[in-house]
Formats: structure tokens, C-alpha cells, sequence
């Protein structure tokens, strides 16, 4: 359809019809009958069956026939035959299901997450889906908050890089029939909810929003991410649903012409933030922010004609979001093909395909992370093994937010021991709750432990416990788990602890284990992967992309924090120095941080300058050898930092990263171009640029020992000294601060 047929359709609408546009229900409010998931609460408003005929589109559905038959039903009810939109949120795979967000973050593997996003899009596509509300361009620093799971950990460049892989993955396919649209979410901020409880205030400076928090949103839209979701929070006093940002930032600033949608119920809460005095407000309010669709809550459906009779709300503004709303179904083809790519039968052949699997076997390798290993790891024998612990047969392992997946189609840990002949014992040991108390199994684990050569210990926090509406106070494993470790441990210290966790947990007591790694939430491949890797048939090469706390005490936790005018100084414990008395300052693993079977060495590091005039290119350069038996892959790191600027900055910023492969006793030169663009910030008048003085430029695979050079930036060019200087060679961080902790009390 053409843009003047649209707003031909828009002229023969009614008001009614328009508000109708604007509005999205649950699936379940159409079509009766069918277990229909609701993902919030439900408003108070129900629609009335004529209300019902004329909404522009629906969320949670379960699979192609279901949309099939809907959008059959809407079109003959539909005075204007307007399809319907259908959404639903594809946070990790659809039917299969990849490991969770921040897992994807942990592989820094943007290629590998855009694989995963497209594959989620066919499977979703066929399945009738027409937008999926992901990716969720957060940045997350505090793992009380629930929704960590969804996001791409604490650093902006790399939630920038994910979020934009993402939003590439579903809106980018040679056979456009299996495009999906991508909403981002939460704009804005919505990860620095106060003390990490979901749907509580943000305050924050616009220094710190323009440098932390709006990269991620920003490089979703910059990659043509089709839709835009408003946050449940307030920012710096006005709730996101009704914020000026929306117009000011979103729109004006960034020029996102797309279409912005509330998240569920968002617009009628605006009355219990207490910034609207009722449902008439709120949705004047809403609408003026340019809030174009409103999810669940019927607010512009019961007050739109109103407010626009009594001139309150113009016809204008009515217009131009329904306008928006047309054209992205006008973009997806909806009105020449409604059902846009829902097949049954293609729905049967693609979701859960063999290459689908398989992609999810890689990037749940390629996204866990090995934090400890004393070399057991890769285990030599396939036998005399205690499989134990309440993650070590779980379909959980599958995920939060999995979508229409069925976690019965999980591959756990001992369904993959058997498929690969492994001859082990299992026990569960105790269940997965935060309130477990029954012991019962304890002798039944123990007694295996007590046969068996090695332990493969599965423990970690249930998936009930992380996602929406689940934050926590404490970020403790589940105590009898931890009580299961000791008595295991006890019995035959050679264990290897697989971890099993939605957001960050404290895990000092595990570390006397011989090797830990985490599997966050692997999703359905999560058992084949485990065993890949305890077997050596696949390498770790994921990083952290959240800081590992020693304690809850020390969150919000990220690594890219300002100094303050007293940093603390290990070797000066006592001196009036910004730190806790009863911790360390340091996280107990730093974000950035992994361990590999291969051992990586970082030399040469050197700048050469590029003499690009116009953008000052600058070519980093440093070489990479494995020194190992072992293939394996790396992530290289680049971080700057500004020693000394108009505003403080950061101690350093991750601003490039490549993950490479390396065979066994290879070598290779890896590159990267840095400009101002890499040594800029935003500024109090609202420009980036870059200021001249002096810089570090940081390097290496692991953050506890990287290369630095020194760089001096003029205004019209780059000079710079080159000084290799390791970084304080930082030993085990448990060790240190265990050891400083002890100085210090
Ligand atoms: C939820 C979430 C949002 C999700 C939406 C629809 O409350 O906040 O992320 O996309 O509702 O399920």
C-alpha cells in the first residue's frame, strides 16, 4: 500500500476505529477458550464485543492456527478489514530455545547472537508471529533484579552490540518472509530500578543515562529496530509511559519514526504512580508522549473521543500514531498477505529443526563460563562419575521467558550422560527452592560421591527465581544446596561445580571446588553443551558480561565505575581510601573475565598511527598466541581510559571486542581502528567529542592482566608514546581479597 492509501484509510476511519488501532490485548480477550498465557496483570477495563472487532493488534498466542483462525475472525468483524498485529516476546528462541540474554552477552559473539535472533525469527514467523518484544537493550548492574536474564550485562558497548545484532537477526533475512519486527525495550533505564526492585523509580543524571544506559536502546534503533517499548518506571520523575523523552530523545533526537508501545498496563498505572489523577489523564498523557499503541489497558478506547472532543488530544496526534501503526503492517505486507508466513505445515518443519539445534548446542558452549579449573577439566575418563544436584536432570534448565518452547524438549545433563554412553551414578541430592529443607536425599548423593571417582555437582538458583517481578534481597545459592556442596565436598573433594543461574550469584564457598563454570540458563541444549564441555569435545570461550559479587553488600556492581578522589590501595589497607571494611571493593570475578582449556598470550601490543585525516584513525595492534595443545577461541578486549577530563570518566571502557579462533600453538595479529569516536563522551551541553590530553588504551583477553599504551590526543591529530606496561598483575581475585579481607577485620 502506498503512503497516500494509507492516510486515504486513515480519512474513512472513525475515531473509535483509530483508538482502536492504538490498542493491544491478550490473545485470550478475542478468542475464548485455549490456555492462553497472560504475561501481566489484567487492567480493570474489559473490551466490549464491539471494542473487541477493532484492535489493532494482540500479544500471546500459541502457535499458527491460532493465528490463523484470530486474524480470519478479525478480518470479517473488522469494518475497515485491517489485519491485526501479532506479538509476542521471543526473548530467547521461540521453539528453540537459546541460552538466555545474558548468556548470548557472555559468548561476545555478536555473529553468533544475530544466528541465534534469525533462527528465532523463522521459527516465530512461520508460527505467525509478527513482532517479537526483544531485545531488551537494559544495561544491568544490579543482580537483585530480576530481569538481569534479559539483558546483555553491564557495559554499554557490548549491550550496544548485542541489542543491534538482535534487532539484525530478526528484521534482516534473505527470504524477507521470515523477517520478524523487534521492539526494543525498556525505554529507558528500566535496568537502574532502585535497590534492584522491579517497577521501582529511577533517578540518574543525564551523564550518566547518555554514557551507561541509552547506548543499547540507541544501537537497536540505529538498526532499524521497527518498534520501541516504554519502561514500567519512573525517570527522574516522570514515568516512562508519559515521559517527553519519548518525543525529545527517542524521536527528535535519535529520529526513530517507528511505532512506541506501552509495556502491559502501563498507561492506566500511570494513575498509581500518582502523576495522573485518573485513567482520562493518564491516556491524554500517554498519547501526548507519542506513546502510539497501549498494551492490555483500554484507556485510549474508553477516553480517546473524549479527550479529542474536548479538544484536550488533536485529531493530529490521534493520526499520526495510527499512521505509524499502518505502516508497519503496511511494511510487513500484511495487507496484501494477512497471514503473513503462518503455515502449519512450515511450522512443523522449521521449529526445532536439526540446524536449530545445533546452532543452540554452539551458543550454549560458546556462552558459559569457566571461572575456576585446577586442570581436571577436560575430564579424562568417561566413567566413575556422580552426577549430582537438583540442575543435574532438570528441565528447567530451558530458561525464563522460553516462550511457546516445551521445557519437556530440554536436553538435561543426564539424558545427555546416557545419549554419550557415560557410565555414571545420579542423585538428585535435594530440590532447586530457595525454602528446601528436605535432607532425604543427601545419603543417596554422598554415598555416590563416595564410589565415584570425580562429582559433577549441578547447582545453582531455579529459573522461578529470576525474569519479571523476581527480584531478590539476597543473591545466596538456595542454603541446602550450598549445605549438599559441603557435605559432597567432605566426602570426595575432586567435584566439579556446573552453575546453573539467571543473574550474578555469590559463590565464594564453591570455590575450593577443582573447577567451576556457569551455564546461566542454557536453554534446550543446555545438556548436550555440558557435556561438550566437560568432555573436552568443545572449548570454553565465553566472558563475563556482569561482575561476580562477593556479596549483595556490593551492588549496583560493574567494572567500568569512576575512581572517586580516594581510590582504595591494596597495599595501604588502612588509609581513608573508598572502600567497605567488611568486603572488598573488587568483584570476586570481573566482568570480561574466563578461562579457557587454551592458554592465550598477549604481546606486541603497539599503535600505529593511520593518518586518516578526516576521522584521526588509529591502528591497535597486538598479537595473540596459544601456547596450548588445545584449540580454542579468545575474546580480545580493547578498553580506553581518560586519564584526566573535564568530567570523571571511567577507569576504563570496553569500546572494541573480536572473538577469534586459534589452533593449538598458532599465532595471529589482531587489529582494531580506534578514533574519537572511542575517546569522546557526551558532554553538559549535550555534544561528543573527544578532549585532548592523555589516554590509556588497555588490551588483552582477560581484564586481570592487560597491556597498556599510552596515547597523547591533540586536537587535529593522535600522537602518542607507546609504553607496554602490564597491569597489575592481579592474583586470583578470591585469593587477594579473601587475603585483604583478613587485613582489613
Ligand atoms: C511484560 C514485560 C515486557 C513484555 C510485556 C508483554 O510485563 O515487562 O518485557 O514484553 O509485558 O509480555
Amino acid at each position: 500500500m502506498k503512503e497516500k492509501q494509507i492516510w486515504q484509510l486513515i480519512d474513512r476511519m472513525t475515531i473509535e476505529q483509530k483508538l482502536g488501532q492504538m490498542s493491544v490485548c491478550e490473545y485470550g480477550d478475542l478468542m475464548k477458550g485455549g490456555d492462553n498465557v497472560y504475561t501481566g496483570p489484567k487492567g480493570e477495563f474489559a473490551l466490549t464485543e464491539e471494542q473487541k472487532k477493532i484492535v489493532g493488534g494482540v500479544l500471546n498466542f500459541k502457535d499458527a492456527s491460532a493465528m490463523i483462525a484470530l486474524q480470519k475472525k478479525h478480518l470479517e468483524e473488522d469494518p475497515n478489514k485491517i489485519p491485526l498485529l501479532f506479538m509476542l516476546d521471543v526473548i530467547h528462541g521461540y521453539k528453540t530455545t537459546f541460552p538466555i540474554p545474558l548468556a548470548i552477552g557472555c559468548s561476545f559473539d555478536t555473529d553468533l547472537a544475530e544466528r541465534c535472533a534469525r533462527a528465532a525469527a523463522v521459527e516465530s514467523a512461520v508460527s505467525g508471529v509478527q513482532v517479537t518484544y526483544s531485545p531488551m537493550a537494559d544495561l544491568c548492574r544490579d543482580a537483585r533484579w530480576g530481569r538481569v536474564m534479559e539483558g546483555f550485562g553491564e557495559d554499554p558497548h557490548l549491550c550496544a552490540e548485542m541489542s543491534a545484532a538482535f534487532v539484525n537477526g530478526y528484521q534482516r533475512n534473505a527470504d524477507k518472509n521470515y523477517e520478524i519486527a523487534s521492539c526494543i525495550k525498556h525505554f529507558a533505564c528500566y535496568g537502574a530500578a532502585e535497590a534492584g526492585r522491579d517497577y521501582n523509580c529511577v533517578d540518574m543524571s543525564s551523564y550518566t543515562m547518555d554514557e551507561y544506559y541509552m547506548p543499547g536502546y540507541k544501537a537497536g534503533v540505529n538498526a532499524g529496530a521497527a518498534m520501541v517499548m516504554t519502561a514500567f518506571n519512573s525517570l527522574n520523575g516522570t514515568p516512562c509511559t508519559a515521559n517527553t523523552m519519548l518525543r525529545d530523545k527517542l524521536r527528535t533526537e535519535w529520529g526513530f519514526n517507528g511505532v512506541v508501545i506501552s509495556d502491559y498496563n502501563s498507561v492506566a498505572e500511570l494513575v498509581n504512580h500518582g502523576c495522573a489523577r485518573d485513567l482520562r489523564e493518564a491516556a491524554k498523557l500517554a498519547i501526548a508522549a507519542e506513546c502510539d499503541m497501549e498494551m492490555v489497558s483500554t484507556t485510549y478506547l474508553q477516553e480517546g473521543a473524549a479527550l479529542v472532543e474536548s479538544g484536550e488530544i488533536s485529531m493530529e496526534q490521534i493520526d499520526r500514531a495510527v499512521f505509524r501503526i499502518l505502516s508497519l503492517k503496511n511494511r510487513l505486507g500484511l495487507f496484501e498477505n494477512p497471514y503473513a508466513a503462518a503455515d502449519v505445515q512450515a511450522e512443523k518443519r522449521f521449529c526445532r529443526c536439526a540446524g536449530f539445534l545445533s546452532l543452540a548446542r554452539k551458543a550454549s558452549t560458546d556462552s558459559c563460563v569457566l571461572l575456576k579449573n585446577d586442570g581436571i577439566l577436560p575430564l579424562k575418563k568417561r566413567n566413575g562419575i556422580a552426577l549430582i544436584g537438583p540442575f543435574a536432570d532438570s528441565k528447567e534448565i530451558i530458561g525464563a521467558w522460553s516462550c511457546n518452547a516445551d521445557p519437556a524438549h530440554a536436553v538435561t545433563i543426564r539424558e545427555a550422560f546416557c545419549e554419550e554412553n557415560i557410565e555414571f551414578e545420579y542423585a538428585r541430592g535435594c530440590g532447586d527452592s530457595l525454602e528446601e529443607s528436605d535432607r532425604r536425599g543427601f545419603s543417596e548423593a554422598i554415598a555416590a560421591a563416595k564410589r565415584c571417582e570425580t562429582v559433577v555437582l549441578c547447582i545453582g538458583e531455579s529459573m522461578r527465581y529470576s525474569g519479571e517481578c523476581r527480584s531478590r534481597t539476597e543473591i545466596c545459592l538456595p542454603p541446602l544446596q550450598t549445605e549438599l556442596f559441603e557435605k559432597i565436598y567432605e566426602t570426595n573433594p575432586n567435584v566439579v561445580v556446573v552453575l546453573f543461574q539467571g543473574r550474578p550469584l555469590h559463590i565464594r564457598a564453591l570455590l575450593k571446588s577443582r573447577a567451576v563454570f556457569t551455564m546461566w540458563q542454557p536453554g534446550a541444549e543446555g545438556g548436550h553443551a555440558c557435556a561438550d564441555l566437560l568432555f573436552g569435545k568443545s572449548n570454553f570461550s565465553g566472558k563475563l558480561a556482569m561482575s561476580l559479587p562477593h556479596s549483595v553488600g556490593q551492588l549496583p556492581l560493574y567494572y567500568n565505575h569512576y575512581e572517586t578522589g580516594r581510590p582504595f590501595d591494596p597495599n595501604n589497607a588502612g588509609a581513608w581510601t573508598s572502600k567497605y571494611i567488611d568486603a572488598p571493593n573488587e568483584p570476586l570475578f570481573p566482568f570480561g573475565y574466563g578461562l579457557s582449556y587454551s592458554k592465550f598470550v598477549f604481546s606486541d601490543a603497539k599503535i600505529t598511527a593511520c593518518g586518516v585525516k578526516k576521522e584521526n584513525k588509529m591502528r591497535v595492534s597486538v598479537r595473540v598466541r596459544n601456547e596450548s595443545d588445545i584449540d580454542g577461541s579468545e575474546v580480545v578486549q580493547l578498553y580506553v581510559r581518560d586519564v584526566a577530563a573535564t568530567m570523571v570518566r571511567p577507569v576504563r571502557e570496553l569500546k572494541k571486542f573480536k572473538k577469534i579462533c586459534l589452533s593449538a600453538h598458532t599465532e595471529t595479529v589482531v587489529e582494531f581502528m580506534i578514533g574519537p569516536k572511542d575517546l569522546g563522551f557526551v558532554h553538559s551541553d549535550g555534544s561528543f567529542y573527544a578532549e585532548p590530553g592523555e589516554f590509556q588504551v588497555l588490551i588483552g583477553g582477560d581484564p586481570r592482566g592487560l597491556l597498556r599504551l599510552d596515547l597523547i590526543y591533540k586536537e587535529d591529530k593522535m600522537r602518542y608514546n607507546i609504553s607496554r606496561i602490564a597491569m597489575r598483575e592481579m592474583a586470583e581475585p578470591y585469593v587477594e581479597a579473601q587475603n585483604e579481607q583478613q587485613r582489613i577485620l
